[in-house]
């Protein structure tokens, strides 16, 4: 495995590659998440790169860049573990030089859910992943629905600008009770780790009216309230029931339906999702 700090070095690395290319871009405090990703990647490609990079264009002031966990060696040890052949690891001057002025910006799909919640988030993600594909030009790109609203943001960039890229969406992996993975689980106490998984509750919630013929969003909205309500620790951002394509809120669930919430436990802030497919 090679691991490579430099756009030129990556640039050069690329152009030695045979057959198809896989990229799963992360920024590092890697986990089984991750790692279902980098294992795709290593079943549907003949090179799989890999990507940390703690990208501070998408953290607003206030937000968590400076303490966001790193753990370098213990995520170069695991992707070697699992057949990644090259690691790009750019240093933050590599890829935001003295000057840098340059953005991606998609529209109306990030005024709404986290974009609202995080202005300028979508702005540093979809810039530096249209950097990632273009320096890395990958065939296929593997991301989780996990972060839902920014695999419909790097679809719909990709399908924008015309970049000659797969994206992938791969199924959100959870801890034994319904927790899903996340590097920021690391910043729950043991006493907010018991109340975490009060997010995939009030989504399973969801997914047993919907099974059983509710199709009022607003019923499903207020259903998940009520089980995030009874969790002390749990602070509400937002509960949605959105249209799976547009993100824009819907009335009554009969196209494929984006359930997703953010709700901070303590001072940490988790989201989840589910889809309901008619
Ligand atoms: P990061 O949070 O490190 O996540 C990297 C990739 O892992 C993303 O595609 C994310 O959706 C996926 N992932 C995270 N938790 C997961 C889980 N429990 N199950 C399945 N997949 C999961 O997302 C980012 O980094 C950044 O925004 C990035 C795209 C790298 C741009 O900086």
């Amino acid at each position: 495995m090679r691991v490579v700090p430099t756009v030129a070095e990556m640039r050069r690395a690329r152009q030695q590659m045979a057959g198809s290319v896989g990229l799963v871009p992360t920024m590092g405090a890697l986990h089984e998440g991750h790692l279902s990703l980098v294992r795709h990647a290593r079943a549907g490609d003949d090179t799989v790169v890999a990507s940390i990079f703690v990208n501070p264009t998408q953290f607003g002031p206030g937000e968590d860049y400076a303490r966001y966990p790193r753990d370098p060696d213990r995520d170069l040890a695991l992707l070697r573990d699992l057949g990644t052949d090259v690691v790009f690891m750019p240093p933050v001057e590599e890829m935001y030089p003295e000057g840098f002025d340059t953005y991606v910006e998609v529209e109306k799909l990030t005024r709404v859910l986290e974009g609202a919640h995080r202005p300028g988030h979508f702005r540093g993600v979809a810039t530096v992943v249209t950097k990632l594909f273009n320096i890395v030009q990958p065939h296929r790109a593997y991301f989780g629905q996990k972060d839902a609203q920014q695999l419909v943001v790097i679809r719909r960039l990709t399908r924008d600008l015309g970049l000659p890229v797969e994206v992938v969406g791969l199924p959100t992996v959870r801890e034994p009770d319904g927790l899903a993975m996340s590097s920021r689980n690391a910043y729950l106490s043991p006493e907010e780790r018991r109340a975490a998984p009060v997010l995939h509750r009030s989504l399973e919630a969801a997914e047993e009216m919907w099974r059983a013929g509710v199709r009022d969003a607003s019923v499903v909205r207020q259903r998940m309230n009520e089980v995030l309500a009874a969790e002390p620790l749990a602070r509400v951002d937002y509960v949605s029931v959105a249209d799976a394509e547009t993100l824009e809120e819907l009335e009554t669930a009969g196209r494929p339906a984006l359930v997703s919430l953010a709700v901070q436990i303590g001072g940490t802030r988790l989201i989840d999702n589910v889809t309901l497919t008619p």
